[in-house]
């Protein structure tokens, strides 16, 4: 008899890097924090994990990343004013998007060696069990979230479960791309490698790592041992090819839509797509949107 996968209860998000790419705007806040529409990115992959059942998240963070953490604090003085006057809907809102006290850590990863190197600083607050991680830039827009989903194919499957979708084969190289082998079904395959930010001619597939991942607790010891890989970073997808030799991986292509936020057109896109997605914005948003599409220019 088989015994239930444990319960994924806690996750990741690693939230230090210095968001270059989107300066003067990053300067002083941090670019989790730029909004899509009305709310910062970061809120959206908490919300999402929050809806998947997660209980407790942890943040890695590094310096000028306080808003992050006030972010997700109560804003006692904002939060009684708007009851005292009785704004019970933004009162609720605030309230119902946020970690129940005690539910959120906020570890510093003190110098930008890598992903691989951000996810290991959670280590202490993982501890022995499995876990989720989210890369908030990529904003994945579905109903039920890509996490949500995860988990049940975890919960199906076990084991260690990567998010991959098919990019055009020219952008592979900006991604960790798998080799699929074995079908479970329609969305869920094995995993017989995988390779960080290959040469478009290297790549095994179009299929890329997309930013989710519920990951077995021994991917630390491979993390603690990791040489730097691509780009002179310490890869977490290097120690999951060599955790791939002792566990087993599935590849789930989620059912949503990715925007990678870490790209200013990504991240226009999303402003774009979820504005129109929402019914008190749309109705006055979409002439105007089709107005400027009709007379911009390439
Ligand atoms: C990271 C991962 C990569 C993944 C990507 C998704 O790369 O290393 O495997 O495909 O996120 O955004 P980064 O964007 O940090 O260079």
């Amino acid at each position: 008899m088989t015994t239930a996968p444990r319960k994924i209860r806690k996750i990741v998000f690693p939230v230090a890097g210095l968001g270059t790419r989107f300066l003067p705007a990053t300067k002083v806040i941090p670019k989790e924090m730029l909004t899509v529409v009305d709310k910062p990115v970061i809120q959206y992959a908490v919300e999402e994990a929050i809806e998947a059942g997660i209980e407790h998240f942890v943040f890695v963070t590094g310096r000028g990343k306080g808003a992050i953490e006030d972010h997700f604090d109560m804003a006692f003085e904002l939060e009684s004013t708007l009851k005292a006057r009785g704004k019970t809907a933004s009162f609720e809102m605030l309230e119902g998007s946020r970690p129940p006290a005690g539910a959120a850590s906020f570890v510093r990863q003190q110098e930008p060696l890598g992903l691989g190197h951000a996810v290991w600083c959670a280590r202490e607050i993982i501890g022995a069990e499995p876990f989720a991680l989210s890369l908030p830039d990529m904003l994945i827009q579905s109903k039920p979230g890509c996490m949500a989903q995860m988990i049940e194919t975890y919960n199906a499957r076990g084991g260690n479960v990567v998010a991959v979708e098919e990019v055009p084969h020219e952008h592979v190289n900006r991604y960790g791309v798998c080799a699929l082998g074995e079908t479970f079904n329609e969305r869920t395959h094995a995993i017989t490698g995988m390779v960080e930010k290959p040469k478009i001619e290297d790549a095994p597939s179009n299929l890329i790592i997309s930013g989710r991942y519920i990951l077995q607790p021994e991917i630390f010891a491979h993390l603690e041992k990791q040489k730097p890989g691509a780009g002179g970073e310490i890869q977490l997808t290097d120690s999951m090819i060599s955790l791939l030799g002792e566990q087993n991986f599935s590849a789930y292509k989620f059912d949503g839509t990715t925007y990678d936020c870490g790209d200013k057109v990504g991240y226009l896109s999303a402003n774009v797509a979820y504005a129109l997605d929402r019914p008190d914005l749309a109705p006055a948003f979409r002439p105007i949107l089709d107005r400027l599409t009709k007379s911009s220019h390439p």
